[in-house]
């Protein structure tokens, strides 16, 4: 089939490859030029696994295109997918602002001899979305176009964007004509994964609900580690115990320094606001929210109680992505603490496998060195703070860290590295939900 994609963040970069993968022909659209310059010519704009090499393949198959030209590429394809960012407003809300640009844009290039038209939503958007895009195309096309509006939320992470779009667990489809569905259904036939037909506004509601039913996951283990820690109790093996319960499952439920990223904050924030200006308010999002909040604090906390004071302690931060496999920084824990700590007056070196670059830009105006080497970040080091789950801190050569390091202190913030193998080693070990573990005297 011939589809459109329109705009080339992750989400629409990677759909748009996934597609061209399976055999469709594929125009990925951004009104950015030096964007589309880059795709071109084979650069990545993004830091994603797996996706250049699928990239150069579609292209050198003549599969996958990229262009500016909007207006060419309505004209082309059968369907057009939106996959602009919906950002939050500075109350919560989210901004449609893009949607509703975009939605101009294909209205004023449809005409009656195109033929029919399927505008699918793919970016995350609050309730009746839809409708709205169906009244601008109203408004701006002329009155004979025959079109649908679908909405098609997405479920990818980043960081496991393209297996997670060539296997999804299901395929969300919101339509309200039975053509549109059944078009939708061909374009998702070679991914063979169970498809969920539904109407247009369940769709919508589905992705709010998903992403921020994970998100209260993460905070309720999270709100359990802190009492584990009160306790004495071991919140990965209370998570073990109740992630057995296929009821509840293990996924989602790893304690940390809570949840960062372009998704859950925002889209926690905007359900919020979707209730709220519904008359039915989501009260436990609220508190997932200050549960997420509150876990980082704590954290900084138990560093402070640790060294007393903050100010020109050397402090290594490993991490600076908001998970790993990604160099995505937006709204990263990691650049948080970071901030923090220099707030405080501690000198922090960070390191981060992919996101030095987007990390440094994150970071302007702070007094932060970015290190080019895991090791020679913790060097005269007084503390090691974990902050991104990314595997090679979890395989870290620790004797070689205690080495380098002035003082024997690590904060695993993501639980991701051995305790024991970080005792034996000569470390005092300080997690999230467990007990603190010392070297023998
Ligand atoms: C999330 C959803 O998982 C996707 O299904 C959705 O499509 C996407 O948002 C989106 O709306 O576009 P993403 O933000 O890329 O994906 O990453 P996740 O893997 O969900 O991680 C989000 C945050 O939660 C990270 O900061 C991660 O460190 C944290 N996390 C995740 C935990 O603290 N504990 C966990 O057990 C899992």
């Amino acid at each position: 089939m011939n589809l459109a994609i329109i705009g080339t963040g992750y989400v629409g970069l990677t759909t748009g490859t996934c597609f061209a993968e399976v055999g469709h022909n594929v125009v990925c659209v951004d009104n950015n030029a030096k964007k589309i310059d880059m795709l071109s010519h084979g650069e990545m704009p993004i830091y994603e696994p797996d996706l250049e090499e699928m990239i150069v393949s579609n292209v050198s198959a003549g599969r996958l295109h990229f262009s500016t030209n909007l207006a060419e590429a309505v004209k082309c394809s059968e369907i057009i997918f939106i996959a602009v960012p919906t950002p939050p407003h500075e109350d919560g809300s989210v901004d449609l602002s893009y949607i509703e640009e975009v939605s101009h844009a294909i209205a004023d290039t449809l005409s009656p001899e195109l033929g029919y038209r399927i505008i699918v939503d793919k970016s995350t958007v609050p309730v009746s979305t839809g409708d709205r895009v169906s009244e601008v195309i109203a408004r701006y096309a002329p009155d004979e176009v025959d079109i649908d509006v679908v909405s098609n939320p997405e479920f990818l992470r980043e960081g496991s964007a393209v297996s997670d779009l060539m296997n999804p667990d299901r395929v969300v489809i919101g339509a309200d004509s039975q053509r549109a569905m059944d078009m939708m259904k061909r374009v998702y036939q070679p991914f063979n994964a169970p498809i969920v037909e539904v109407d247009l506004p369940s769709a919508e509601m589905i992705k709010h609900a998903a992403n921020s039913f994970l998100a209260l996951k993460i905070s309720y283990i999270n709100a359990v580690s802190a009492v584990c820690e009160k306790a004495g109790a071991d919140v990965e093996q209370v998570a073990m115990g109740i992630g057995m319960d296929k009821r509840i499952s293990r996924h989602f439920l790893n304690a940390g320094l809570g949840y960062g990223g372009s998704c859950f904050p925002k889209d926690v924030k905007g359900f919020i606001n979707i209730a709220d200006k519904l008359g039915a308010p989501l009260n436990i999002l609220k508190e997932v929210e200050h549960i997420n909040n509150r876990q980082c604090e704590r954290f900084i906390e138990r560093i402070r109680q640790k060294l007393w004071v903050l100010r020109n302690k050397r402090i290594a931060v490993w991490g600076i992505a908001f998970k790993q496999n990604t160099d995505d920084v937006r709204e990263s824990v990691a650049v948080k603490i970071i901030r923090r700590l220099c707030d405080e007056g501690s000198i922090v070196t960070a390191y981060d496998p992919k996101a030095a670059e987007s990390g440094a830009l994150a970071l302007q105006g702070y007094p932060v060195t970015i290190s080019q080497d895991m090791y020679e970040c913790t060097r005269d080091a007084e503390v090691l703070i974990v902050a991104t789950e990314w595997r090679q801190f979890a395989m870290a050569n620790l004797p070689k860290v205690r080495e380098l390091m002035r003082l024997p202190i690590i904060f695993d913030g993501r639980n991701i590295i051995h305790g024991e193998n970080a005792v034996s080693a000569g470390f005092e070990y300080h997690s999230v939900g467990r007990k603190s573990l010392y070297p023998a005297k």
